[in-house]
């Protein structure tokens, strides 16, 4: 029996684990992780993380060939193969500060493999990486091997939060990069041959390591600067009268272009856009191409200034003072059918609304209060580091409130701010939550869910993304 352990039970070793047990049972699965909290939350019936269809898939296998456990050192040194799934955060604090991926949990990951193991294995890398960090790794590996021999894998994940079951079921691609050695090549199929379980071969893409672990990089950043560039059409949209939604249809008929990811939004969030993108500027930096840094560079830009841009056009709106109104905040998450907040723009929507001193009273159905504190009281690039798991007494920011429903979050607000396109979100009854609140009563859209006609005429002032504006906010200019 093929054993493997996977080092890491977040967002990608968590699902893409159950989903190797449910499709393979012959392989025994053990999850490891440092935080005790998450493996006993994955020993459950609360998983940590809210994903549609993950509690099925793990209530099947669990207990059968998927375990779940904080003994890293003795399910590393018994497995055939090692995924490292731990977390790469932005480096805070010297060389590359803002910019490179943090490597000390890799590393310490890699350390740990090469203290314990006792068997020849393959050492897969499932986290995003820096192009060559497999290089690194090998190199820690086989200078502490005891005549062990690693190879190493880049098999990067693909999956995106709230379709990770599907995207595991169904994957455009799976990608395996290794070295072009016969022993890398042997390790390439070993993988290959776990994968084609339920996937068909020719959706298995092997490259070598550089490219595997470069595609992800630049797979994830194409997907955000398509959000750029349709969110930057989004403000040209509303200064010429334009309909952002009209445009990325017509363009998005284009067989060349796709339909796919156009839809403008308040800004793209999650833990890979930036983070991804930032480490593609460092590298290039780093591989002396400063033009194409500063290409991929542009489209974090343009994120931020959306989100600017929202803030800006709320505090306009509402005769350009927010001080001490009550602002509805519907949705926290950084997309609708997870709980996930990391980089969600709604913390920088909130801290810039918060910056005007406005009074915020915040719901989401999959985000805690403590969770949504935390990240308003977090520095930048902080929630990547597993220290954040565990769980704290946050300090709260006293303008926050955090209810369980929508029409206690809009009561007595002077405007709802839509956040995350949570279907619930499309299904409020608006005219109740009109006659609660104060008048002018505004909404404003940041995910375009709303029926903006319908809400004008129960009276709502109504802003949507890139849509032709309301006579009101002609009126009323934003100044981003
Ligand atoms: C992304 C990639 O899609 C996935 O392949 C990779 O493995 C991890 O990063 P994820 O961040 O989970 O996945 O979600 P995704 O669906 O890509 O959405 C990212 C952000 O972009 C969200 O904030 C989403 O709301 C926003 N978005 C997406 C838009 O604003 N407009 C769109 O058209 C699509
Ligand atoms: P992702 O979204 O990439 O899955 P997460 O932050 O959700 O990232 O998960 C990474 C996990 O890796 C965390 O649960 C963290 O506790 C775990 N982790 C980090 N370093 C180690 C380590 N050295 N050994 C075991 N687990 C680790």
């Amino acid at each position: 029996m093929v054993k493997i352990c996977c080092i890491g039970a977040g967002y990608v070793g968590g699902p893409t684990m159950a989903v190797i047990a449910l499709k393979c049972p012959k392989i025994e699965v053990v999850v490891v992780d440092i935080s005790v909290s998450r493996i006993t939350a994955w020993n459950s019936d609360q998983l940590p993380i809210y994903e549609p269809g993950l509690e099925d898939v793990v209530k099947e296998c669990r207990g059968r060939n998927l375990f779940f456990s904080t003994d890293v050192e003795k399910h590393v040194a018994e497995a055939d193969i090692v995924f490292v799934s731990v977390n790469t955060p932005t480096k805070t604090t010297g060389l590359g500060a803002g910019k490179a991926a943090d490597l000390t949990y890799w590393e310490s990951a890699a350390r740990m493999i090469a203290d314990v193991s006792k068997s020849d294995k393959i050492v897969v890398e499932k986290s995003t990486v820096p192009v060559k960090t497999a290089e690194a790794i090998e190199k820690i590996l086989t200078h502490n091997s005891k005549g062990i021999k690693y190879q190493i894998l880049s098999n990067p994940e693909f999956l995106a939060e709230g379709t990770a079951i599907q995207d595991l079921f169904n994957p455009d691609r799976v990608l395996i990069g290794g070295r072009e050695t016969p022993e890398g090549l042997k390790a390439v199929q070993s993988l290959k041959e776990v994968y084609a379980q339920w996937v068909p071969e020719d959706q298995i893409l092997t490259t070598n390591l550089w490219s595997a672990e470069l595609s992800k990089l630049a797979a994830n950043a194409f997907l955000a600067q398509r959000i750029s560039s349709v969110n930057a059409m989004s403000a040209l949209c509303e200064a010429t009268g334009a309909d952002v939604t009209e445009v990325a249809y017509a363009v998005g008929k284009d067989t060349r272009i796709g339909s796919k990811f156009l839809n403008a939004s308040v800004g793209f969030g999650g833990s890979c856009f930036q983070k991804d993108i930032l480490n593609l500027v460092y590298i290039c930096e780093c591989n002396g191409l400063p033009e194409v840094a500063e290409y991929w560079k542009q489209v974090i830009k343009v994120n931020d200034y959306q989100k600017t841009r929202f803030v800006n056009r709320v505090v306009a709106s509402m005769f350009n003072t927010v001080s001490n109104k009550k602002i509805a905040v519907l949705g926290f998450a950084f997309k609708k059918d997870t709980g996930d907040t990391r980089e969600t723009p709604a913390i920088d929507v909130c801290k810039g609304l918060l910056g005007d001193k406005a009074r915020l009273s915040i719901y989401d159905p999959q985000v805690t209060e403590d969770q949504i504190q935390r990240d308003l009281t977090m520095k930048k690039f902080d929630w990547d580091h597993p220290i954040h798991l565990q769980p704290t007494s946050p300090t709260t920011v006293k303008q926050v409130s955090v209810v369980w429903d929508a029409y206690e979050a809009t009561k007595d607000a002077h405007a709802v701010c839509i956040l995350t396109e949570w279907d619930e979100f499309k299904k409020l009854d608006y005219k109740r939550i009109f006659d609660n609140m104060q008048k002018p009563a505004f909404v404003f859209d940041g995910r375009n869910i709303v029926n903006a006609d319908e809400l004008r005429q129960i009276g709502f002032i109504v802003y949507s993304i890139g849509k032709p504006l309301d006579p009101w906010l002609k009126d009323m200019p934003a100044v981003a």
